[in-house]
């Protein structure tokens, strides 16, 4: 290996990384092997078992214990976080309690995920909310919490976006946000799914009222676990719009007759979950938490911004913000010439895998990376430019 930044995490719990150079957490991040280890054990056990040494009771364990390791990650109680199976869904459920109707406006932007979106633009066709969608496309580069600010008024019942942006890299102050939103006595819905897992998040210390995350990315879990944190002010207003057994205070009471609501914010949660995906998210929660999320962060910052260097030189020009409050482990470049999925494509022929996002290139760097990395990506790109 060459000198400079190590991986902070073993790479040896990475195996793919004997064969490529792997820049694309913020599509899907790798679980290591550890995580990996923990999922295939409890879904082997089901899957082979199914209640042998799996009776209801345990069942009803080992469903806390996922719950359990996201409240840790996010300073939270185990009862204000849900295990959800990933952000989009919680985020359709938030949306259709929350119901904002004609009259009012639920803000965010139009260069974001459409997941943060299109649960808004459906409702509105139903409840005739005005959704604003505060332009940002035109010129990626400069989104930034005024972009957002631009948009809100009296009439904001919601502010729903991503705490760092999947196509530009852009992360935003929660703080900010949150007097945004409480400045209009708006709800702020927080999509931490491009953040959560590199950025320390205390989320009852800054206030945000919904915070939600897949887990497959930087969480490095699996997919069909992710998680819904709910403020308890927030929790315990909540009618789910979806509700089933396992969103009661004792689902294997089984009383069909009345809907007993979970006295948490696992009422969000409704059925039986991917009990194997919650093993993963909970190792992987230790895993990161061993690591330091603190030390992520740092580690993350570096290595993008090393990369950023290397990109600059080559002639790129950077949308990602360059100072390190407002970013995060996510590089998106343009390359004069170029459209993002072409270069994409050059790059994983080369063993360099990233992802074209909005004519761009994303490169996401995270525990596993290391200089090494870095350099092996940017002499992969000049050889093809
Ligand atoms: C901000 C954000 N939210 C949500 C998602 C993915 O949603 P889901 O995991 O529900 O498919 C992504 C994926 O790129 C994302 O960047």
């Amino acid at each position: 290996m060459s000198a400079g930044r190590p991986a902070l995490a073993p790479r040896s719990d990475f195996p793919v990384l004997e064969e490529v150079v792997y820049l694309n957490t913020g599509s899907i991040g790798l679980e290591p092997l550890p995580v990996q280890r923990a999922a295939e054990e409890l879904g082997g056990q089901i899957a082979g078992r199914g209640t042998v040494g799996f009776d209801d009771e345990i069942e009803k364990r080992v469903g806390d214990i996922p719950r359990a390791a996201a409240a840790r990650l996010l300073g939270a109680g185990p009862d204000d976080v849900a295990v959800v199976t990933h952000a989009t869904e919680a985020l359709c459920q938030v949306a259709w309690w929350l119901k904002p109707g004609a009259g009012e406006n639920v803000v965010s932007a139009d260069l974001e995920f459409p997941s943060v979106t299109y649960p808004w633009l459906r409702l509105a066709r139903d409840t005739g909310v005005e959704v604003r969608l505060a332009p940002a496309l035109d010129d990626p580069a400069s989104f930034s919490l005024d972009t957002i600010a631009g948009a809100v008024d009296e009439r904001t019942a919601v502010i729903c976006v991503s705490h760092v942006q999947y196509a530009t890299g852009h992360r935003l102050d929660p703080a900010a946000l949150v007097e945004l939103a409480r400045s209009v006595d708006a709800t702020l819905v927080f999509d931490a799914t491009q953040s959560a897992g590199v950025v320390p998040l205390d989320a009852p210390a800054l206030g945000v009222d919904v915070l939600v995350s897949s887990g497959y990315k930087w969480l490095c879990s699996a997919p069909g676990a992710g998680i819904c944190y709910l403020r308890p002010e927030i929790w315990e207003r909540l009618d789910p719009p979806f509700v089933g057994w396992k969103s009661t205070e004792d689902a294997i009471a089984f009383d069909a007759t009345t809907i007993p609501l979970a006295r948490s914010a696992r009422r969000l949660e409704y059925s039986t979950p991917a009990y194997a995906a919650g093993a993963a998210l909970t190792a992987a929660v230790e895993y990161l938490l061993d690591l330091g999320i603190e030390n992520v962060l740092a580690h993350d910052l570096a290595l993008a911004g090393e990369l950023r260097q290397g990109l600059e030189r080559l002639g790129a020009e950077v949308l990602t913000p360059a100072h390190d409050d407002r970013r995060a482990g996510i590089v998106i470049a343009r390359f004069p010439g170029w459209e993002g999925p072409d270069l994409a494509a050059r790059l994983a022929e080369a063993g360099v895998i990233v992802s074209p996002r909005l004519g761009s290139v994303r490169f996401s760097l995270h525990v596993f990376n290391d200089s090494s990395d870095v350099e092996r990506a940017l002499a992969a790109l000049e050889e093809i430019l």
